[in-house]
């Protein structure tokens, strides 16, 4: 079976360039000290977890309990969900999930979401670790890096069920960076704003044992990070339009793609493919266009509505592909596209194709 046997629109998985991206990873963090907990939020499988624990990755990330589901099934019990547990319904999730063997390391910023993971322990009569999040940028959740950091890891050690680990940070801010010398600029700003946190809290008796920073782009400015323990990259293992604009990757490193059928050629000036927003997700760029198309710099993904994306060429001239020719699309965000599809098709080193189901599709709660 060849990609001509595929039906279209198919998410279509380079498993040497994949590989190569977590080996590359491991060796680096390895080199360098880091504890390794890739996000799974990228592959969502048990496959490419299974990959990345043989590689020595220290345990693994998670953003969902459903997420979570899907690993602890797998074996993977040394899980950080780095979400704050907030409800009922996620306070008993989480308990099954410990009653079945998982050991949580979960993130929080604030004394709500303590005192909800509190609830867990006693529940389920177990300690939880907690790393309590800061904010290094991206704004989304986390204390800013001052005193209210302190007071928080100070009311988590009050509680008996929960036993404060250190911090987390996530500058999310960065993914969409498109000068490889600012990002780099950016992750050292981070890591100072990072250390200096780390002084105050040791100087005021608080010392993490575990500080955790995040992302792709981060990682691959790795040399620029002093102050954090462990890294939890989640896009690296297939890489996108956004790593490679922001220097952390080439496009070489790209291992997914979004394999399309040209079905219209209403007008010389643009091409109709069968992958719209359903098969690339709708995430842009900075740069504009809805993901790079293999081999054809010269087009452009200009637009997409839910089943249609339409090419252009880039200089404003004629596109020359012909009805039923086929294309590969490396999406914008390929952790959104991913999330799109129940399954992959995985080209081997010999070309041979199999099908990795994508379990944790879907696993939104
Ligand atoms: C908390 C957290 N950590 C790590 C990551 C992984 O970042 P990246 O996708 O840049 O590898 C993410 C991505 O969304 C995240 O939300």
């Amino acid at each position: 079976m060849t990609l001509d046997d595929l039906d279209t629109p198919t998410l279509v998985i380079d498993e040497v360039v994949a590989r190569q991206n977590l080996e590359r990873m491991a060796a680096r963090a390895k080199a360098r000290g880091f504890a390794l907990r890739p996000h799974t939020k990228t592959h969502k499988t048990p496959y490419w977890a299974r990959a990345q624990a043989a590689l020595g990755s220290s345990g693994l990330t998670v953003a969902k309990l459903g997420e979570a589901d899907v690993m602890v099934a797998a074996g993977f019990l040394d899980l950080l969900i780095a979400y704050p547990i907030i409800g009922p319904q996620k306070q008993r999730h989480l308990a099954r999930l410990i009653q079945a063997g998982l050991r949580p390391t979960v993130s929080l910023d604030s004394r709500e979401a303590a005192d909800s993971l509190e609830q867990v322990g006693q529940m389920t009569d177990s300690v939880i670790g907690v790393l309590v999040e800061v904010d290094s940028g991206f704004h989304r959740c986390g204390l800013p890096p001052g005193p209210a950091v302190a007071d928080l890891a100070r009311y988590v050690e009050s509680l008996p069920h929960l036993r404060w680990d250190g911090l987390m940070v996530f500058g999310g801010h960065m993914s969409r960076e498109r000068d490889p010398v600012v990002l780099r600029r950016l992750v050292h700003e981070e890591d100072e704003v990072v250390g200096t946190l780390v002084a105050t809290l040791r100087s005021s008796d608080l010392s993490p044992r575990i500080v955790s920073t995040g992302g792709t782009p981060q990682a691959a400015c790795m040399d620029e990070i002093q102050h954090a323990t462990e890294l939890r990259p989640g896009t690296y293992i297939y890489n996108d339009v956004a790593t490679v604009r922001s220097g952390a990757a080439a496009w070489e490193d790209c291992a997914a793609t979004v394999l399309a059928t040209v079905v219209s050629r209403p007008d010389p000036r643009w091409a109709v493919v069968d992958a719209g927003s359903k098969a690339l997700s709708s995430d842009g760029h900075p740069d504009g266009g809805h993901g790079a198309i293999v081999g054809r710099p010269d087009l452009v993904v200009t637009r997409l509505s839910e089943e249609h994306g339409i090419l252009e060429e880039r200089a404003g001239g004629q596109v020359d592909l012909a009805i039923g020719e086929r294309i590969r699309i490396v999406p914008n965000h390929v952790c959104t596209a991913v999330a799109q599809h129940d399954a992959a098709w995985l080209i081997g080193a010999d070309g041979a194709l199999t099908v990795l189901p994508i379990a944790g599709r879907g696993r939104v709660r």
